[in-house]
């Protein structure tokens, strides 16, 4: 039975900005979001991704219904989901409208391979997934789409790109783990020792 803390009901409604607010606390993966195939391509920079489920691999993105991929997504039945590098800024503010570029012009200035579904892939993205739509859940201006993956395409980079209180951060296995190990206190002094 699905049960509902009465926590949860509040009095006083919270203001979007108070939501906002709260929500750029939370620390997102910048992937890309491909959706079309041929000359009728588009795509949109999201933090929404979440692995839904690993048997079978399913995953998830939330996508905002007027945007231009969601239209495609349901027409074509499929979607690509690239994990961008840190190094990969410009092809996210791209897919995020910046310059006002919109479906395949977007897509220029950076290589693309088409996937078994027709989604174009991004080369040199972390990681690159193809995914068949399994379900849309469609709740309040977005849409749940839900996933299941195909094929994979890693590569043997780590350094990736996350996007926190309003701007882009590199997350850098080696870089973060110096810095770490600057500020860690030796574990004996943890123990009292
Ligand atoms: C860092 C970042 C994360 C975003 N995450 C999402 C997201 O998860 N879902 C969403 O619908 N839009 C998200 N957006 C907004 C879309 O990228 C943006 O509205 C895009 O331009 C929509 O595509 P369109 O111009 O083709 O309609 C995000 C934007 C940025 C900059």
């Amino acid at each position: 039975m699905n049960v509902v803390p009465r926590e949860l009901m509040t009095e006083t409604p919270v203001s979007s900005a108070d939501f906002r607010g709260a929500m750029r606390h939370l620390t997102g993966g910048v992937s890309i979001i491909t959706a079309g195939r041929g000359k009728d391509i588009t795509g949109m920079t999201v933090t929404s991704v979440t692995s839904l489920s690993v048997d079978p691999p399913t995953l998830l993105v939330s996508v905002n219904r007027d945007a231009s991929s969601f239209p495609l997504i349901r027409r074509y039945g499929a979607f690509g989901v690239n994990i961008l590098a840190a190094d990969q800024l410009d092809i996210a503010e791209r897919f995020a409208g910046k310059g006002g570029l919109k479906g395949a012009e977007r897509f220029a200035g950076s290589q693309w391979v088409t996937a078994i579904s027709g989604v174009p892939l991004l080369v040199g993205a972390l990681s690159a997934v193809d995914c068949e739509v399994e379900e849309i859940v469609e709740r309040h201006s977005h849409g749940i789409v839900i996933g299941r993956v195909g094929t994979i395409r890693n590569s043997v980079r780590t350094a990736a790109l996350a996007y926190w209180h309003g701007q882009y951060v590199a997350v850098d296995q080696d870089e973060d783990a110096a810095r770490l190990a600057e500020v860690s206190v030796p574990a004996r002094s943890l123990r009292g020792a």
